[in-house]
């Protein structure tokens, strides 16, 4: 959520800054502006809008070789150019880009306001420049710190300051920043999709490191000003992973990544002579498997979905009662954390900060958590006790897929490596992971229906208002769908329980209100057939996702057809029919599939 991205060094920074922003956008994508140290000061530009709006603005003589640049996503003030980062002091002398909520922000306003300072925007982060600005300490590094001090909330924040040229100075607390290394440059980052392009070496920053960089080189120290000496890490992603490769949208890109995402995942952790998973980075023996009386699955939006899906797998197929809470809830009933329960993390960016904050909770009780989190290295990633990398790559649109997919996959494997530790069978094991070798093929037979999934989605485009209903295993499915729909076609829709449907909003139904109905062939296919017709019976228009084994009797519903895996691995790839037909749809309604209004990939705040 916001982008940030520095450089120093001996190139002009102006283009090195765009060309960063332009890569976070996913981040946020109301505003953009860079500032930038020249030989006569800092000069600014930021625009409300997107960074190629902000792009056409900057000069095209806009020297300096030291600058940072933030692509926003509103929290405190709307999308204005006033509101877009950087923020200035009154003279311009000190600048600053920052992620995160400064939760002291308004008495910190009223402070400097009384003070006589005349504030320019409405933002949070605004303090921060007029703060360091006011210190009289001699040197940048303790600025910045006393700055610090008087600050509650959390930040990712670079600075530069005219009175020490070349350097900029980078703080972290709660939001993630980056250095990458280059030949005498160096760059700054909250995500490494701004430094692939210029280097493979990075330094993670931790919460509480500050580091001050220049064009030769950086030195960390902690808020009490000790030096701490950290060295560069090799990323392993290249930078075309981070292209659209020809695709109109990395949401298309993405949703085709899936049967190679699928692949990778399970690549190495299946076993079938004790038909089983492995996963040794669970960090718990067969024994404190053993010892496992519940199972906990928090995470936020698509992630808490997939966690419905994973609890439902779990409980199935390990026999351990599983349930999944919106992580963005937990922490504020106060849960009780009991030690026999183990609490499992599920995020793409490894950076929500509700599932965080969930996490950060359980810990301090005592409990203990592992994590399902595709971004390597990432906050949630490192605050767990143990877990599985999902490895479904670098995930760029905002409506998330092919990392969903490989969450659904890891609760399989987990669910497989649990079970088989308790009471599933080492047949019922080998059946399942016949079942996930089954599963890239599977999916690249969904692919191939995508022309057709693109006509019914675009039956589906006009609607004002659509149902997703699901029963049991296909409830986390209907959900996803609803979901995914709404995200990107801003159409309304809702997910209901199948059978729920006949105790208040069949009231709704009507020809213009459209169901997708999850309806795979198991042993409730009869059940659901039962309320499609109460559907029809009201003229709403059906479209059923289904298995071509099932039997829809007389239901004149529109049909989708995947492919049949095992029954407790079916949901999964349902759920990869419903991208296609969100993204269709979406499409034909001509929206920016992969930044939808209001919305940014990673959510960092609470
Ligand atoms: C998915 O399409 C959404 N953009 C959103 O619900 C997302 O799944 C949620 O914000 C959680 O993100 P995470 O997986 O990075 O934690």
């Amino acid at each position: 959520m916001c982008g940030i991205v520095g450089y120093v060094g001996n190139q002009p920074a102006a283009p090195i800054l765009i060309e960063g922003l332009t890569r976070l956008e996913y981040r946020g994508y109301d505003s953009a502006g860079i500032a930038v140290m020249g030989p006569n000061g800092i000069r600014i530009v930021k625009r409300a809008g997107r960074v190629r709006e902000l792009e056409a603005a900057v000069p095209k003589r806009f020297g300096g070789k030291t600058g940072i640049g933030h692509t926003r996503w509103a929290t405190h003030g709307g999308p204005t150019d006033d509101n877009a980062h950087p923020h200035a002091d009154a003279a311009s002398k000190v600048c600053v880009v920052h992620n995160g909520i400064i939760d002291n922000a308004s008495t910190l306003r009223d402070l400097l306001s009384t003070d006589g300072v005349q504030l320019r925007s409405e933002t949070d982060t605004e303090v921060i420049a007029h703060l360091i600005a006011r210190s009289t300490a001699a040197t940048l590094e303790d600025a910045v710190l006393e700055a610090l001090q008087s600050i509650e909330g959390t930040y990712g924040l670079a600075v530069i300051h005219v009175d020490f040229p070349g350097r900029i100075l980078v703080a972290r607390h709660g939001s993630p920043l980056i250095l990458g290394v280059g030949d005498k440059e160096m760059f700054v980052a909250s995500d490494v999709a701004a430094l692939v392009r210029h280097t493979s070496q990075v330094v993670h920053l931790d919460d509480g490191d500050l580091a001050t960089v220049t064009a030769a080189g950086f030195q960390t120290f902690t808020t009490d000003r000790r030096t701490t000496h950290k060295s560069p890490t090799s990323i392993e992603v290249s930078a075309h992973e981070y292209d659209a490769d020809g695709y109109a949208h990395f949401m298309h890109k993405e949703i085709m990544e899936q049967p190679a995402a699928a692949e990778r995942i399970l690549r190495g952790r299946l076993d079938d002579r004790f038909g089983t998973a492995h996963l040794g980075g669970l960090n718990l023996d067969a024994r404190e498997i053993r010892s496992v009386k519940r199972v906990k699955i928090l995470g936020c939006g698509s992630a808490y979905y997939v966690g419905q899906l994973g609890a439902s797998l779990i409980e199935e197929v390990a026999r351990i009662p599983a349930e999944a809470e919106a992580s963005s809830e937990f922490r504020y009933r106060n849960p009780v954390i009991e030690s026999d329960t183990l609490y499992v993390a599920v995020s793409q960016s490894g950076e929500t900060a509700d599932t965080l904050l969930a996490v950060q909770e359980v810990k301090r009780k005592g409990g203990r958590v592992i994590g399902l989190i595709n971004v390597v290295g990432s906050a949630i990633a490192r605050e767990c006790d143990g877990g599985l990398y999902l490895h479904a790559g670098p995930e760029v649109a905002v409506a998330s897929t092919k990392a969903l997919t490989n969450m659904a996959l890891g609760f399989a494997l987990l669910a497989l490596q649990l079970g088989r530790v308790r009471d599933l069978s080492v047949s019922d094991g080998r059946r399942l992971i016949a079942g996930l070798r089954r599963i890239p093929a599977d999916l690249e037979q969904i692919l191939a229906t995508e022309e057709e999934l693109a006509v019914v989605a675009g039956s589906l485009a006009d609607a004002e208002s659509l149902f997703f209903v699901g029963r049991v295993r296909g409830f986390p499915v209907a959900r996803e769908g609803a979901q995914k729909f709404k995200e990107i076609s801003y159409r309304h829709a809702e997910a209901y329980q199948t059978g729920e449907l006949k105790h208040g909003p069949l009231a709704l139904i009507s020809e213009r209100v459209p169901t997708v109905a999850i309806v795979p062939s198991d042993e409730l296919t009869d059940r659901n057939v039962a309320a499609m017709h109460e559907i029809e019976a009201r003229k709403g228009p059906l479209v059923a996702v289904t298995h071509a084994e099932a039997d829809l009797g007389s239901v004149a519903a529109v049909r989708v057809d995947v492919p049949k895996n095992e029954p407790e691995l079916d949901s999964i790839l349902l759920i990869v029919a419903l991208q296609l037909l969100a993204y269709h749809a979406a499409v034909k309604l001509g929206h920016d599939v992969d930044k939808p209004r209001n919305l940014a990939k990673s959510v960092t705040v609470e």
